[in-house]
């Protein structure tokens, strides 16, 4: 049964979930200004790093959200003060050994380290095209060969994360929640791929699929509350919050 909890907290994905469809922004943008205080908490949870996911905000005239979950899972920026929460970069610490990392992964002839401004001391990216099951699980025993204490995130058969065991969104939205004293079961989520689905499958979360949602997403969550969207991306979510009650039914 999905919770029935009023929403306190919406946390959305950002590239082919709340961008993408430059018409439906700004409908989002007037629905969310038109909540009622105290609004729910709005968290931007991307792959992108905090400061290019600003940049991106600002273009496409989103909301200024409460927090940005940054990096995916790795990096929690909260709006009003400005700064990086330390107490969750500290939780990603405990087993991590980015070099190690880097040493496993340069060993694969097929795997190519992504730009630097897409790497941070936590997040270790690359492009893998079309990797399988068998070559993750292949990457997976090499790092656990080596020593190394990592998870893999594989998102839209090309983008290859390599993460602390504690960094991904799901756990990411779990520490937000706990600091703000929140259950999940408050909380909604929103996402169109890989790198998404630790979101949705949080025991008690609420979540909306526009329609766009990868396969590898759909799969990961089956068993989860997954609302299907009909439309694309930013209208898929906004047909989500309305399936929810959080925003008015359309034409009310
Ligand atoms: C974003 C990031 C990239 C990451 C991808 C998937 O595109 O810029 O580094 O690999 O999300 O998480």
């Amino acid at each position: 049964m999905p919770s029935t909890s009023p929403v306190a907290l919406f946390c959305s994905d950002l590239d082919g979930t709340l961008l993408g469809r430059p018409d439906a922004t700004a409908l989002f943008r007037s629905e969310w200004a038109k909540l009622g205080e105290p609004a729910p908490l709005l968290v931007y949870s991307t792959g992108r790093l905090i400061q290019d996911a600003m940049r991106k905000i600002r273009e496409a005239g989103l909301p200024e959200p409460d927090y940005y979950i940054g990096g995916v899972g790795t990096v929690i920026h909260k709006t009003s003060s400005d700064s990086v929460l330390d107490a969750f970069s500290k939780v990603l610490d405990e087993g991590w050994n980015r070099d190690g990392v880097q040493k496993v992964l340069e060993g694969f002839p097929d795997i190519e380290e992504q730009a630097a401004e897409q790497q941070h001391a936590w997040k270790s990216s690359w492009f893998w095209h079309d990797a399988s099951e068998a070559d993750l699980a292949r990457l997976d025993s090499a790092l656990k060969d080596a020593g190394v204490k990592a998870q893999i995130v594989y998102s839209s058969a090309r983008d290859l994360d390599i993460l602390p065991l504690m960094a991904n969104k799901g756990n990411a939205l779990r520490w937000l929640c706990d600091h703000h004293d929140l259950s999940v079961e408050q909380a909604i989520v929103a996402g169109d791929t890989g790198n998404d689905s630790s979101m949705f499958l949080v025991p008690g979360v609420r979540g909306i699929m526009p329609a766009n949602a990868e396969p590898e997403l759909r799969e990961a969550v089956t068993g989860a509350t997954a609302f299907p969207a009909s439309g694309e991306c930013t209208n898929g979510v906004i047909e989500g919050l309305q399936h929810y009650g959080l925003f008015p039914a359309s034409g009310s």
